[in-house]
């Protein structure tokens, strides 16, 4: 067997170690080739390509490490390829036919929702067998319960805001916090649990700036007159809920991303200083945390037993505490937004976090 092995999209703590943990049981327990193939799809293409076998020795400090050592690209979809006019052109079958000339049975893609159509559509369209690995620090993905480098990202944005609630309660400031998190808000939801945040804003609940104000006004009258806010890089003011996409981005844009758009609409209402800090891709980098690297390496090891039984056409997940294997066709399907409803918001609520939706 000989197995070619991807990272595409965004990169997230704990790439390297699903790349070792593949590499340690496809090639020392089982036998196999692997080759790893350099920034995503981009390394099969003729005048790019960069394949590299890879050995157990390879994989020394891989566990501990950030980032991926094959590199990636979160631009450039085969299907869709940016030519150097500015068109558009598919060129998958050149992958297709790269496969076929470097012997490879199969490719195991680790990657975001992204990555993974790309991959099911290669096996589609050009019968490449293809095992998915899911990534994402966003922790958006429907089809698994979680994705390895979330608890990392939400990590440092912890230590972030514990490093902010000591400075804003030194200077009586407001602090607000811009995390990542694309069109979810589970990295501003756990953080800001993790940080005892006062206000978390997410994009699932549309917050209206004078509830927030009310909140910090109310520490305010305690005694309390610093306040600590998450804002979620989606989150936008209850204003633009019904606004388009197109219409949101604007206003995101138009004034410097979340974190800048509240500090606007809070400014008029609050009587104190306001600060903004946008953590931005230090939430990717670094090592991951423990649980990270354990559940990297699962997944890493239940990758190799799906090419081993021939699960071609599936991804790796996590479910209910098994790993185990999902169809492509199923995976690729739904975002997972925060449930507004669910326990943790109300645990937030409970201990005194405003979403900016309730007085
Ligand atoms: O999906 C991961 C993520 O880090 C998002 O949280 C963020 O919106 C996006 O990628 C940033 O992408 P880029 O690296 O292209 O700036």
């Amino acid at each position: 067997m000989r197995v070619g092995i991807l990272t595409g999209g965004g990169d997230a703590p704990g790439l390297n170690a699903v790349i070792r943990a593949f590499v340690k049981r496809a090639t020392v327990q089982l036998g196999w080739e692997v080759w790893g193939i350099e920034d995503s799809f981009n390394g099969l293409f003729a005048e790019r390509r960069r394949v590299w076998r890879l050995g157990p020795l390879d994989c020394r400090g891989l566990l501990a490490r950030g980032g991926t050592v094959l590199g990636t690209t979160n631009r450039g979809d085969p299907f869709d390829y940016p030519s150097a006019h500015g068109s558009r052109t598919d060129r998958a079958a050149e992958l297709a036919q790269a496969v076929r000339e470097l012997g490879l049975d199969g490719l195991v893609c680790i990657g975001g929702d992204g990555t993974q159509r790309i991959a099911w559509r290669l096996m589609q369209a050009h019968g490449v067998p293809v095992v998915g690995v899911p990534k994402t620090i966003d922790n958006d993905l429907e089809a698994t319960d979680s994705t390895f480098g979330f608890q990392s990202a939400v990590a440092v944005a912890t230590d972030a805001l514990d490093r902010l609630h000591d400075t804003a309660e030194s200077h009586d400031r407001v602090m607000l916090l811009e995390v990542m998190g694309r069109d979810t808000g589970h990295i501003a939801l756990e953080a800001g649990l993790a940080g005892g945040a006062d206000a978390i804003l997410i994009p699932e609940i549309p917050y209206r700036p004078g509830r927030v104000a009310s909140k910090i006004h109310l520490r305010r009258a305690i005694g309390r007159a610093f306040s600590i806010v998450v804002v979620a890089e989606g989150a936008v003011p209850h204003a633009l809920r019904e606004a388009d996409p197109a219409a949101r981005k604007q206003a995101l844009d138009d004034a410097g991303g979340a974190a800048g758009l509240a500090m606007a609409s809070l400014r008029p209402l609050v009587d104190a200083e306001i600060r903004a800090v946008v953590l931005g891709h230090v939430q990717r980098g670094g090592s991951p945390i423990p649980a990270d690297r354990v559940l990297a390496t699962r997944f890493g090891v239940v990758a190799a037993d799906l090419v081993q039984a021939g699960r071609w056409g599936q991804m790796v997940r996590l479910r209910h505490g098994v790993v185990d294997g999902v169809p492509l066709a199923e995976a690729t399907r739904r975002v997972r937004p925060v449930d507004i409803d669910g326990e943790k918001v109300k645990v937030a609520r409970a201990v005194g976090a405003t979403f900016g939706d309730m007085a």
